[in-house]
């Protein structure tokens, strides 16, 4: 199976998102390409670091009002209940809905990153440029 990788087209502008999703892809690929005996841990790490990625996210937009939170927020929560549960199915024996998940989850999370990430990028941009900005 070829291993999902970030790409520039996924670059946001906006460092502190531009490395949590090098990371997802990271970990993304890793579960991909891991063995059935791995899969579990690969696929747990996986969880770890979407759950403090997604948090994150999250924690930003709630501090800073951002106006489309409730659906990037609701995203965040189904991806990561899909996620835990394909690790529970993995820790149990079976491994295919983990199978499943990892094939279609580089296109989910390139549209997600592209669309809902970019708009809170921007977003974070402006606030950061503003608090920094001589008054
Ligand atoms: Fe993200
Ligand atoms: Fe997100």
């Amino acid at each position: 199976m070829q291993t999902s990788q970030w790409t520039p087209q996924l670059w946001l502008g906006f460092e502190p998102m531009d490395a949590m999703n090098r990371e997802f892809m990271d970990h993304l690929g890793d579960a991909q390409a891991a063995p059935d005996a791995a899969l579990v841990q690969t696929w747990q790490a996986l969880v770890n670091h979407a759950s403090v990625h997604f948090g994150t996210e999250d924690a930003w937009m709630h501090q800073e009002g951002f106006a489309t939170a409730q659906q990037h927020t609701l995203e965040h929560r189904v991806v990561l209940n899909l996620l835990r549960e394909g690790l529970c199915q993995a820790q149990a024996g079976d491994c295919a809905p983990a199978r499943q998940m990892a094939a279609e989850l580089g296109a989910w999370f390139s549209r997600h990153t592209q669309s809902l990430d970019a708009a809170l990028a921007l977003h974070m941009r402006r606030v950061n440029a503003s608090r920094t900005a001589p008054a």
